[in-house]
């Protein structure tokens, strides 16, 4: 399973890919506008900084706005991957991307069938969003489960990145079902270290090293 950061934040990039924890980033307009720089150099910085691919999204929503945009966001490093609305003009635009070698990931994904549709436009990820199902009391990670065994079934390529991701429990879940991808923000991944045994077991090995004059 591969772990992207979920943020626009350089500086948390920065630290987690420290730790050999970041495969990747994705990106979008509310996370950027979270940071409040220049979107384009924005892009260009994390591309620089994590070796993998770096989500950026379009914001036109018309197919012809969106292929011009995807086009740009392509040319700003090789690792971009345009994320694109599942709408029909998005999907359209999915095709037309897909084809000219540029990494696609379909966001805002709520449905099996929207998924199946995203795999049929050849995109390289789809991005079910957990957590925003959840909010409104629908398994968010049963569309997980659902999306991982209609791209078995028919061999679909397209990765299940699973987004909106809000805690540890959500992780362990699509881990369990096989997702390919998880994007979290940097403190549910910097979470997935913790537990109280690991801290009490820890604080009992340090007194009973200094208690036993223990020197490395
Ligand atoms: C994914 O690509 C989205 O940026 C993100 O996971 C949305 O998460 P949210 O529902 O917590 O805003």
């Amino acid at each position: 399973m591969e772990f992207f950061v979920d943020t626009a934040d350089l500086e948390a990039i920065a630290e987690l890919n420290a730790l050999g924890l970041v495969d990747g980033v994705t990106t979008n307009p509310s996370l950027v506008k979270k940071v409040g720089r220049d979107f384009k150099e924005l892009i260009a910085e994390i591309c620089a900084l994590v070796d993998g691919p770096v989500s950026a999204e379009v914001i036109s929503v018309d197919a012809e706005g969106m292929l011009q945009q995807g086009r740009t966001l392509a040319g700003i490093a090789p690792n971009v991957v345009v994320k694109l609305p599942l709408t029909l003009a998005g999907l359209q635009v999915c095709k037309t991307l897909s084809g000219e070698g540029i990494a696609t990931n379909v966001t805002l994904c709520f449905s099996a069938n929207q998924a199946l549709l995203a795999a049929k436009a050849g995109a390289t990820y789809i991005s079910p969003f957990i957590g925003r199902l959840d909010d409104i009391h629908i398994d968010g990670v049963d569309l997980i489960s659902n999306i991982r065994t209609i791209y078995d079934n028919y061999q679909f390529e397209t990765k299940i990145l699973a987004a909106s991701i809000r805690s540890p429990l959500h992780v362990k879940d699509c881990a369990l079902i096989g997702a390919d991808v998880i994007t979290a923000p940097p403190p549910v991944i910097s979470a997935l270290a913790n537990h109280v045994l690991t801290d009490n077991g820890l604080k009992t090995f340090l007194a009973d090293a200094k208690s036993a004059g223990i020197t490395i």
